[in-house]
């Protein structure tokens, strides 16, 4: 055959990806091993499949995709191809109607935009002490020695500085101890349910209403003073102050629903999952004690000048975050991310076809040995200057990437820094369990299954 026919040669045309063998109940299809542990299900489905397959999920037609070109693909889709909005419907009660992933994808950038200036290093800088604060009041609660369950420690600590960085004293102050239940009937509102429809009259969806009508009442509430006092919020600068400034392109003032949205979404974002990343970060650090005398350290060393806890310290902290760092890959909080395929779309030969609800893992995707070596293994050192592992584009997607990248991630790194670095300073930690707890998927974002607890003595006792 001469150069010259190859060249008009038609290009292959692109295949459906392959389908996993069906389970005996077509509609159902794989939501029972799914729901029942989803990383070892997609993790065992692409060792047999490869990189792209489909299968089905409550009669949902669904692509799994795997890899960093993959993740590239997806996170780097034009919204009208690879949607999240429409993807992620089922966050509308959270977020209410209008507010971020059910506003127009412009519209929802606009609405992100207005969170930003709360999340600068400027403005993260200046909540260090308000962390501090909550974490050290939190573990005046602890007796001079004992045992403390690891989940419940973060869930209280992170509910309690999310509260006051993000919504304000007034909310904490008002709120108070029925906080972390409002915040837990959130989180428990999202099941695999909600992707045929979050309406459904189930206990769980009813309960997540409820939390959001309190909160957003309560919200609603206090907008509503700090409207009528006019003049600046006199306490610290946390995200509320920050919205209620925020103009509009014309140049209006926010109305209260995308307000109380925003920041209910914000919680919904950043609380629950700061508070799995902090207890992974303990119960990886306890099983393998041998890399606390190096976080002791560079406690020790960093925390010299008797000073008190800046960001600039913080960010010295190499080690710590290392270890931070090595949590969100081994147990990243959110296990899969989604979009629907709005048109057909295709990668690496395969045509997705529009109507697929598209899936790619961090969870699976952060052990795959060509991009993280020996990656079942617990390794902070992977991260130091000289390795870097994870500077490979698109390799750790712990928070995403590309244009819905997470905006929270400079903050949930300074939260959970704070807490470990309080912990480590205060106390002698030791594990109160045998070995690393596995993930308890059971819940939306998975946290180490109980028990899961810390074993600590004060080092200076009151
Ligand atoms: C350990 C804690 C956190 C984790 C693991 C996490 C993870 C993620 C991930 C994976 C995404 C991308 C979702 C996707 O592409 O489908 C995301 C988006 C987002 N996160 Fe976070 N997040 C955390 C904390 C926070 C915090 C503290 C905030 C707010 C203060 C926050 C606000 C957001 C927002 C607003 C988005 C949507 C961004 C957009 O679509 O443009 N997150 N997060």
């Amino acid at each position: 055959m001469a150069t010259g026919d190859r060249k008009s040669l038609p290009l292959p045309l692109p295949l459906p990806p392959p389908r996993l063998p069906g389970p005996r109940l077509p509609w159902l299809g794989h939501a029972v091993p799914f729901a029942r542990n989803p990383v070892a299900f997609l993790g065992r489905a692409r060792e047999r499949a490869g990189n792209v397959f489909s299968f089905r999920l409550l009669g949902q037609p669904v692509t799994f995709l795997c890899g960093r070109a993959a993740h590239e693909a997806v996170f780097h889709a034009d919204e009208s191809v690879l949607s999240p909005r429409e993807a992620y419907r089922f966050m509308t009660p959270v977020f209410g109607p209008g507010v971020a992933f059910d506003a127009e994808p412009d519209e929802m950038e606009r609405q992100i935009g207005h969170l930003l200036p709360a999340l600068t290093s400027k403005s993260l800088a200046a909540h260090v002490d308000t962390m501090r604060q909550e974490v050290e009041d939190h573990l005046r609660t602890w007796q001079n020695s004992g045992e403390a369950d690891l989940t419940e420690t973060m869930n209280e600590i992170t509910v309690s500085v999310v509260t006051r960085c993000l919504l304000g004293e007034e909310v904490s102050s008002r709120l108070g101890p029925e906080l972390p239940r409002l915040f837990r009937d959130l989180e428990a509102g999202i099941r695999l349910a909600g992707l045929l429809d979050p309406g459904m009259p189930l206990p769980a969806f009813r309960r997540r209403d409820r939390a959001r009508a309190a909160l957003g009442q309560v919200l609603g509430e206090v907008i509503a003073a700090r409207r009528a006092s006019q003049g600046p919020h006199s306490g610290p600068r946390d995200m509320l102050t920050t919205l209620l400034t925020a103009r509009t392109p014309r140049g209006e003032a926010l109305d209260d629903t995308t307000v109380v949205g925003l920041l209910i979404g914000m919680i919904f974002a950043g609380q629950h999952t700061s508070a799995v990343l902090a207890a992974w970060t303990g119960a990886l650090l306890l099983s393998h004690p041998e890399h606390l005398p190096v976080l002791l350290r560079e406690q020790e060393e960093t925390m010299r000048g008797d000073g008190p806890l800046t960001g600039t310290l913080l960010r010295r902290m190499h080690h710590l975050e290392y270890c931070v760092r090595e949590a969100e890959r081994l147990h990243p909080p959110l296990v899969v991310l989604i979009r629907k395929a709005l048109r057909d779309f295709t990668h690496a030969g395969h045509l997705v076809p529009a109507g697929h609800l598209v899936m790619v893992s961090p969870a699976v995707s952060h052990r795959l040995p060509e991009v993280f070596h020996d990656p079942d293994r617990y390794d902070p050192g992977r991260y130091a200057p000289g390795r870097e592992e994870h500077t490979a584009p698109y390799a750790l997607i712990g928070f995403g990437g590309g244009r819905h990248r997470c905006v929270g991630t400079a903050f949930a790194y300074q939260q959970v820094k704070v807490i470990w670095s309080v912990l480590l300073r205060t106390f002698d930690l030791s594990p109160g369990h045998v070995g690393c707890p596995a993930p308890d998927y059971s819940t939306f974002i998975p946290g180490p299954r109980a028990p899961c607890t810390v074993r600590y003595r004060r080092r200076v006792p009151v």
